[in-house]
């Protein structure tokens, strides 16, 4: 994969945003580089993708597995003149992007699970993890995409949660270049429509393809459960859930089937 390729299948729009595209062969993270960079003064819109992550980040601390070409492993940064609270709804909108990016290049069945994991058939497909930069008067989004593309048995088995991958799910595998061209049109047009219109014009869009959206669940975080029925997300991109206590707004957490039956 070369960089001219991959600007060359991107939107006018895409094209415009992205100040520079850096491709490695190896790197520990995709994010601490694009953390790095910022902190070195180098803030200008970037994309960075890995063919391999040394010490690939996931949510909540975890590690995120990312042997050679198994899988996509990207970053965009960007400028945001945005409060930091706003980072849980451009999460959904990153989610939802990917999720269309993939659907776009035949993959059919997906759904997203609050706040961020792309999932076919309850299997996980990709995950997202955005993180904040400020750097004197400006903030930066670094936009981490991880999509799992051709795993191994053995990395299958090494990751403790059901994890799926592209290849199990379409029937002919798009290139690389392809595949971060369609991620990066989609996240770039949902970015810009986010910044004039916020997250409301996503809420029906997120609604229609949650998966545990009026289903029971638990939600833990740290040491706190809580559990209720899932009314799907608001128009802050705030998850509701329906406890025995009344109708709560939910901003962190992770999401569960709930194993408990809950009184009606
Ligand atoms: C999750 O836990 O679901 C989020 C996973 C995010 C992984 C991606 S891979 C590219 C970027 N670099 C990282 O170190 N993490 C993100």
């Amino acid at each position: 994969m070369d960089e001219q390729s991959l600007r060359n299948l991107l939107t006018i729009e895409s094209e415009k945003s992205i100040d520079s595209i850096q491709i490695f062969e190896e790197i520990d993270s995709t994010n601490s580089e694009s953390i790095r960079q910022i902190r070195t003064g180098h803030t200008e819109n970037r994309v960075i993708v890995a063919s391999s992550q040394t010490a690939g980040r996931g949510r909540r601390g975890r590690q995120w597995l990312s042997p050679k070409n198994s899988g996509i492993y990207l970053s965009l940064t960007r400028g945001f003149s945005l409060e930091a609270n706003a980072l849980q709804a451009l999460s959904l909108v990153t989610a939802i992007s990917v999720l269309e990016a993939l659907r776009d290049l035949g993959a059919k069945g997906l759904q997203l699970k609050w706040p961020n994991d792309v999932l076919c058939e309850g299997k996980k497909l990709a995950g997202i993890l955005l993180e904040l930069q400020q750097k004197e008067a400006s903030r930066f989004v670094i936009f981490g995409v991880g999509v799992n593309i051709e795993l191994s048995a053995d990395s299958i088995e090494r990751i403790d949660r059901p994890v799926t991958d592209l290849g199990s799910i379409v029937s002919e595998l798009p290139s690389r270049t392809v595949l971060l061209a369609s991620l990066l049109n989609h996240l770039s047009r949902n970015l810009g429509e986010y910044e004039v219109s916020g997250f409301s014009s996503f809420e029906e869009r997120w609604n229609s393809l949650d998966c545990y959206r009026m289903s029971d669940i638990e939600i833990q975080n740290g040491e706190s459960r809580l559990i209720g029925k899932s009314l799907g997300v608001d128009a802050d991109g705030s998850l509701l859930l329906q406890t025995e206590q009344g109708t709560q707004s939910i901003n962190g957490g992770e999401v569960f089937p709930s194993l408990r039956p809950i009184a009606e």
